[in-house]
């Protein structure tokens, strides 16, 4: 693992730990009464903070798991580094995409 991707990987779980235990939280108190789409969408519909608060997440979790996908690959498979460097950028995207369309839904759509 290159110096770059090693203190990308432990920056990004440092910043998921804060982002992980608010997301409990807030997971604890919409069950409250009862989980709901109208509940959900109505905290975060419209919501800049939610919006910044989720894209921060998904920008850490895929850089995060896409790293550590990599590290993975070269142990349990066959692959080089360059292919499994690729399919852990390939997944960053597609990571990046997936989470960027969840954000969309529950904020703008
Ligand atoms: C606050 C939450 C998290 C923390 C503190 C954390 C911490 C870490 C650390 C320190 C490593 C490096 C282990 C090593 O190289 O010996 C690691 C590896 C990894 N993490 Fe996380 N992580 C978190 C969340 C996640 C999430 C949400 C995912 C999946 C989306 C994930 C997927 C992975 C993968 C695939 C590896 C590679 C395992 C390996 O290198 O053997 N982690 N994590």
């Amino acid at each position: 693992m290159s110096p770059v991707s090693y203190l990308l990987q432990r920056g990004t779980a440092m910043l998921m730990v804060p982002l992980i235990i608010t997301h409990l939280a807030v997971i604890i108190m919409a069950v409250q009464g009862g989980l709901s789409a109208e509940e959900i969408l109505s905290r975060t519909h419209g919501s800049m903070m939610w919006a910044g608060f989720y894209g921060l997440f998904v920008f850490a979790a895929s850089i995060h798991a896409g790293i550590g996908m990599q590290t993975i690959l070269r142990e349990w498979t066959p692959l080089g580094r360059l292919a499994s460097a690729n399919i852990g950028h390939a997944l960053i995207a597609i990571l990046w995409v997936l989470g960027a369309r969840a954000i969309y839904a529950v904020v703008w759509a």
